[in-house]
Formats: structure tokens, sequence, C-alpha cells
């Protein structure tokens, strides 16, 4: 199996989705650690009662982002991990600190990219009058939400509708492409290669929709 680490900043819901398509038989992964940068985060709960060990680093016993990152992507490494997921982890990343990971890291972002990037990304979604939303998981550089995608997961957008019930009629669409994609990773289908995904042992000339 696959040993990946997962990153997240909040209620975990997409870690869980990770961990139910282990126990589904769909992805064959071994989870050795989740990481936060909030002791409140629920995705620490869901780890501690899934026996995966946990990691909390506060930001704040850091000089600088840099020290942060550097330190956390050091125990990364430590833990043995071969894939690191960011399942909601909502920092922006030290490019020479993530550099050893160049391949090894995917981020789930909720928008369409190259459409919004960073944050209020359904509130944006909506301003703008989009006919479509979605979601994107990319492998990760050091550009904000800006390394390759691999795959998207569409959904038409309905008349009226607000960011909350957007944001919540995407999330189970986030749940099924995120367990997806890593699954093609521990399956040694999806790779990366001079700064390309590749799939099935061609480049990917684009996103996979999912
Ligand atoms: C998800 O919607 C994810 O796409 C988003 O945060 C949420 C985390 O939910 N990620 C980002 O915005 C990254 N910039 P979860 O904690 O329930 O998985």
């Amino acid at each position: 199996p696959l040993r990946i680490a997962v990153l997240a900043s909040g209620r975990g819901s997409n870690l869980a989705a990770l961990l139910a398509a282990c126990e589904r038989g769909e992805l064959a992964a071994e989870f050795v650690l989740v990481a936060s940068d909030k002791a409140t985060a629920g995705a620490l709960r869901l780890a501690q009662d899934a026996g995966i060990p946990t990691l909390v680093l506060d930001p704040k016993a850091y000089p600088d982002r840099r020290a942060f990152d550097l330190d956390l992507f050091g125990k990364l490494a430590a833990s043995g991990a071969e894939l690191v997921v960011l399942a909601g982890f909502m920092r922006i990343l030290d490019g020479e600190a993530i550099a050893p990971w160049a391949g090894r890291m995917l981020n789930i972002h909720p928008s369409l990219l190259p459409r919004y990037r960073g944050l209020h990304t359904h509130r944006r979604a909506l301003e703008a009058g989009d006919l479509e939303h979605g979601a994107s998981v990319h492998f990760v550089t050091a550009e904000l939400d800006g390394g390759p995608v691999v795959a998207q997961a569409v959904l038409p957008i309905e008349p009226g509708e607000d960011e909350q019930r957007l944001a919540q009629r995407l999330l189970p669409l986030e749940h099924r492409l995120l367990p997806a994609v890593v699954a093609l990773i521990a399956e040694g289908r999806l790779a990366w290669r001079d700064g390309t995904p590749w799939l099935d042992g061609a480049p990917l000339a684009a996103p996979m929709r999912l």
C-alpha cells in the first residue's frame, strides 16, 4: 500500500472520504500521519479514531512561514510518507520547503482551476454568473493553486442558489474526486515525470473529468 500523509486544517470530510475509500477496498493506502496547523481541526479527531498518528504544529511558534514549513515537511519525510495529500489545508506553502515533494503532493481545491485560485471560490463563481462550478485535484507546486490539474468534477450551478448551498452540493463530488485520484497514484497509473502528470504511460493532455 501507498504510504500517505494528510494535511488538514478543518472539518476533515475529505480525509474521511479517503479513509472510507480505503475501507471499501478502492484505495490501497496506509495513512502514516495526519498533520494540522489547528489543534481544533476535526480531521485530527477522525485520525485518532482511526488509529492514525497525528501531529499539530502551531504556526505562532515559528519565526516565519519558511521555518514552519521546513519543520512540517521534515516531519512528513520522517513519517515515511510517499505521498502528501492536502485535504483542506488552508496555508500558503513555502517553495523551498516543498521542493523535495515535487510530484509527490496533491491538493484538492474547490473550483474549476485555473479559475478562482485562493479563497471564497463558491462566492466568486456565483458573482461571476458562472453556469458551472466544480473541484480540482492538482499536483502542488510553489505557485498557489497553480500546479498541473489532474482531474476535475463539474457541477451545474442552479439558478438562485447561495454560496452555502453550492458548497454543500459540491462536497460529495469532492469526496469522490480526491480518493479516485489518490487511487490512480496508488495503482501506479498516475505519476509525475519532468514536471508533468502522466497517466497510463502517456502525458496527461487535459484534466480528467471524474
Ligand atoms: C474542501 O472543500 C476543500 O476543497 C477546501 O476546503 C474544504 C475542506 O473541507 N480546500 C481549500 O479551500 C484549499 N484552499 P474538509 O475539511 O471537510 O475536507
